[in-house]
């Protein structure tokens, strides 16, 4: 744990500079706008340590696989978000010295990241080993509004005598990746020119050929007046950069505006990107830095208005949550099916790949609830597009008969994971997907994707599931050998609960959603069965003796489900009585050590009873609560928030705000030490479940939406939004009581605290606390 910014509702604050923080707050204080996205690096040059780190979203680089021992099925690359061209880059030299934060002494150096109107903000006087101090501000943003645009104003200001100085804007396409597998370069460079006062590159991915391209226009003023001095160009293969010689007077206030535009050949022909960049560039600074700033902002204001929740009486959690849905935002805006959310988001390199089950499994929660349909749906499509790849997949590893397994990591459908117990064993992942079609489909009502849609991809998962099992003589049951749960700290288990939980529950929705199907869209049904040669006499009968006869472990001594075959045979032991230490334990003991131990990395058995909690009654999760909490290590950040959820439902409710505190804080916090290489985006909608599933006992059953709202005790009031079939609901929860407000003309019909009430829109109604 690290805990060196201020609390504030609406600012992430650093205060005072410290080089061995610095590449912390670059993951912390990154920003983006869902089609690009950067570390929190310096403009000007900086040679303390720092992880360079622009990107590009969808723009990936197939890394040939480095592995100790090939394995037959393996992926040959692993996907990787990619360092892209470096657009920010502003040097300075004062009287000959460079401006570096890692060679002056820094005062009154304070980093903001304005959450409300999405700005990263710094402000500092540095003083250059020749004594000529400097005052300096600098604001930057990537657009909203006009998400291939971007700027920076930086202002320095000489503050005890005059100076030389030269300002320097570029733009370096000569970028790498640290994690590269073999030292590899990932571009080249095809394009490059400056001119007046700017300049573009063009950039190349090696193998998978996308074109980046970067523009950048520089404006100068001195005290306010535009100083129209031409600067000197100089560039090279992959750089271009700009020169402006000046003298500055003690006081005299220097200000450049770089605008920028980043486009992708994923929007545009390759031939158009110089044209269009060009085009795209000149707008935004027909525009202005201001006018900018201000349908930015507007934008932001528009995303609070559905997303936020406000929590009174602890600022701890609520610049908490606020910092997970900032970042959320402006990783992904779900306004195209290509792009998807990466666990890192645009803040790091590691884990490779942009999707994962956490999309479906965490995220979507998040964006039923703040976005449109429309969001979740590309993000289900996304899914959809890459059937036929999930197919082929599976057809590698000896699958038939069009059986998909989605990937455990992806960019373009292909899986390009690589450790065996991962990509092979991690298969729970395939419920995941089949469980985000539900999710969405019974958030928003919309049936019409799941039979145009969903349908085929529940049917390819099926197949699977029905393939994967098999009949095991000896227990007269079915059963599925050879897994990895959501607990990685066990591989190669037979019969993980949630797996064969997951898997039976996908065939038995799958069997549902024919039978609507059968009934709603007949013509549409048939035509699906013709095209994927589903024979519903066969494949079925085999899906409903698998849910029959499913084996589900069970330990009876303790009258819960059992995480897997051979669990007990482990040392039981309590996280209680491990040294605090000794974690985070993968980074403390050997994986052989952690192997054995029983302690588990991240909610399993649990996140299946979060998944089919109606099944179960309250003494049955309460059992399972306990005793798996206490073995729980919560070393994945996905896990804590699962664990809030059913927390909360068991009136836990000081112990649920624990584990509140440490998922929405994890990253601001530093609670794994490891925020240096990139935030954990994916768990952030995990932190939002905590509070809306969690505190406020939002669920949805019957078509109705459930809300069961308790307080923790630190706690004043929370107030919250949710967009739930063409409404839009808010929710106030105080001591005393909890407010509804329908803000859309929609009439809802909610259930609070077991009663049933029905918000004609524009109207409220009130209920007392039990
Ligand atoms: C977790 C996985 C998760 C991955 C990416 C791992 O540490 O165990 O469940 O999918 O991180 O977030």
């Amino acid at each position: 744990m690290n805990k060196y910014l201020k609390i504030d509702p609406w600012c992430i604050m650093e205060e005072g500079f410290d080089g061995n923080r610095h590449r912390s707050s670059e993951s912390i204080f990154s920003i983006g706008n869902g089609k690009m996205g950067q570390r929190a690096n310096f403009e000007e040059q900086y040679s303390g340590s720092s992880l360079q780190g622009s990107y590009v979203a969808g723009i990936y680089y197939p890394d040939k696989t480095k592995v100790g021992w090939w394995k037959n099925g393996y992926p040959e690359y692993f996907a990787k978000v990619l360092n892209a061209p470096n657009f920010i880059g502003i040097n300075f030299t004062l009287d000959n010295e460079p401006l570096d934060l890692a060679k002056c002494k820094v005062t009154s150096f304070r980093r903001v990241l304005n959450m409300k109107e999405g700005t990263l903000n710094r402000d500092f006087i540095a003083v250059l080993p020749s004594g000529l101090r400097v005052k300096v501000s600098v604001m930057r943003f990537l657009s909203l509004a006009s998400p291939e645009t971007g700027a920076i104003r930086y202002c320095i200001t000489p503050v005890n005598r005059n100076a030389e100085v030269k300002v320097s804007p570029y733009l370096d396409g000569n970028v790498v990746n640290e994690d590269a597998n073999w030292n590899e370069v990932f571009w080249t460079q095809l394009d490059h020119e400056a001119s007046g006062h700017g300049g573009y590159l063009i950039a190349r991915t090696l193998k998978t050929e996308f074109d980046v391209a970067c523009g950048m226009h520089n404006r100068i003023l001195v005290d306010g007046n535009e100083c129209r001095d031409k600067p000197s160009h100089h560039s090279r293969d992959g750089y271009v950069e700009l020169s402006y010689a000046l003298s500055l007077k003690k006081e005299s206030q220097l200000e450049i505006i770089k605008t920028i535009a980043v486009l992708s050949s994923l929007n545009h022909e390759k031939k158009d990107l110089p044209g269009d960049t060009k085009k795209v560039l000149k707008s935004a600074v027909q525009l202005g830095f201001v006018p900018m700033l201000k349908a930015h902002r507007e934008i932001w204001a528009g995303i609070w208005e559905h997303s936020d929740i406000v929590i009174e009486g602890d600022d701890e959690a609520q610049q908490g949550i606020r910092f997970n849905i900032f970042h959320l935002n402006q990783t992904y805006r779900g306004d195209d099916p290509r792009l998807n959310i990466g666990p890192k988001g645009f803040t790091g390199e590691k884990y490779g790949g942009s999707t994962y089950w956490d999309t479906e499994a965490f995220c979507i929660p998040f964006f039923l609830c703040t976005a449109p349909a429309s969001v979740t749906r590309n993000l289900l499509l996304y899914r959809y597009k890459h059937l036929e790849k999930a197919i082929e997949n599976a057809l590698k590893l000896g699958y038939k008969n069009g059986a998909a397994l989605y990937p455990m990591v992806t960019m373009n459908g292909e899986e390009c994971h690589n450790e065996w117990e991962i990509t092979f064993e991690e298969i729970h992942r395939n419920g995941a997907i089949a469980f985000a079609i539900h999710n969405y489909t019974r958030h928003t009502g919309d049936h019409k994707y799941l039979i145009e849609y969903g349908l085929e991809v529940l049917i390819a998962i099926s197949r699977f599931w029905s393939q994967r099992v098999n009949w095991s003589g000896e227990k007269m049951k079915y059963v599925i050998l050879g897994v990895t749960g959501p607990n990685e700290y066990e591989n190669n288990v037979n019969n993980n609960w949630y797996t064969n939980t997951l898997a039976t529950w996908a065939l038995q929705y799958t069997l549902e959603t024919i039978d609507l199907a059968k009934q709603v869209d007949p013509a549409g049904y048939k035509k699906l069965a013709e095209k994927i040669n589903f024979n519903d006499m066969e494949e079925p009968a085999r899906w409903k003796d698998i849910i029959a006869k499913m084996y589900l472990p069970y330990l009876e001594s303790e009258g819960v489900f059992l995480q897997q075959d051979g669990y007990m045979d482990k040392e039981q032991i309590t996280v209680d009585q491990l040294d605090s230490k000794q974690r985070p334990l993968n980074q403390k003991w050997s994986w052989d050590r952690i192997l054995r131990s029983c302690f588990i990395k991240q909610a399993d058995v649990l996140q299946g009873i979060y998944l089919f909690e109606d099944r179960y009654d309250t003494e049955t999760i309460s059992r399972n609560f306990d005793f798996y909490e206490s073995r729980t290590v919560h070393e994945s950040s996905l896990s804590p928030c699962v664990h809030v959820v059913l927390a909360a439902k068991l009136k836990k409710t000081e112990m649920a705000y624990r584990l509140y505190l440490r998922t929405s804080r994890l990253d601001i916090d530093d609670y794994n030490n490891e925020v240096h290489e990139g935030l954990h985006i994916t768990s952030m909608a995990g932190t939002y479940m905590a509070i809306i599933e969690g505190f406020a006992g939002k669920r949805v059953k019957e078509g109705r939406l459930v809300l069961n709202p308790q307080l923790p005790s630190n706690w004043e009031s929370f107030a919250f939004k949710i967009l739930f079939r063409g409404s839009q609901l808010k929710a106030e929860v105080n001591n005393r009581k909890v407010i509804i407000t329908n803000e859309s003309s929609v009439s809802v019909e909610i259930n609070i605290y077991n009663h049933d009430y029905a918000i004609p829109g524009n109207s409220s109604v009130e209920i007392m606390r039990n």
